[in-house]
């Protein structure tokens, strides 16, 4: 097999997918020992979240029901507008169930705050919070993800999921993009 070349407009690749896989197991390891046998409801967050998802929910040990809710407040840009808006919310009824909500990426934390907040008035028997990648210097909620994949710095990354004006998300790493992508 031959090496896949990293993308003409990537700066610098931050986390391999060798490393990203790997990670993903040990993360699935440990939420089946959190939850036992327990079915789980998993709840991803569109788009980001989809190619994390696709690889932790096989390896979930326990049963699961899965749904998805949509969350925006990035635009085409880099920074948050802070405006969280849920543009589609998820179908299953949460009352008395164990949900598992999925996402991307924790920065300022106001996407996740908002949906918890808006789950927890279906009064779920719990609410976990598991993402690939922490930007904890960036926090502006106190609320903490439960399982996380990697704790990295603040910078804007694309790839595996992650997308710089809808682009870039199918790259199979985590990368950071050239400054002239970013100002263009
Ligand atoms: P907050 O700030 O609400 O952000 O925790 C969560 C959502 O913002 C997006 N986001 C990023 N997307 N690279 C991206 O491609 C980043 O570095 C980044 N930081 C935040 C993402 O959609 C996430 O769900």
């Amino acid at each position: 097999m031959t090496t896949p070349r990293v993308h003409p407009d990537v700066e610098r690749v931050l986390i391999t997918e060798a490393r990203i896989h790997r990670r993903i197991a040990a993360l699935a390891r440990d939420i089946g020992k959190h939850y036992g046998d327990a079915e789980v409801t998993v709840i991803t967050v569109l788009n980001g979240s989809m190619v994390f998802l696709g690889e932790l929910l096989h390896r979930l040990p326990m049963p699961t029901r899965l749904d998805s809710v949509v969350a925006r407040s990035y635009g085409a840009g880099t920074k948050s507008s802070g405006r969280i808006r849920i543009s589609r919310q998820w179908q299953l009824p949460l009352k008395g169930q164990h949900v598992l909500l999925v996402d991307d990426i924790f920065d300022t934390g106001l996407t996740l705050k908002r949906i918890c907040d808006h789950m927890r008035r279906e009064h779920p028997a719990s609410l976990r919070l598991c993402v690939l990648l922490d930007k904890p210097t960036r926090r502006v909620v106190d609320l903490q993800p439960d399982f996380v994949g990697f704790t990295i710095p603040d910078q804007f990354v694309v790839g595996y999921g992650l997308d710089f004006a809808e682009r870039y998300r199918n790259l199979p790493y985590i990368a950071v993009l050239k400054p002239q992508i970013y100002r263009a």
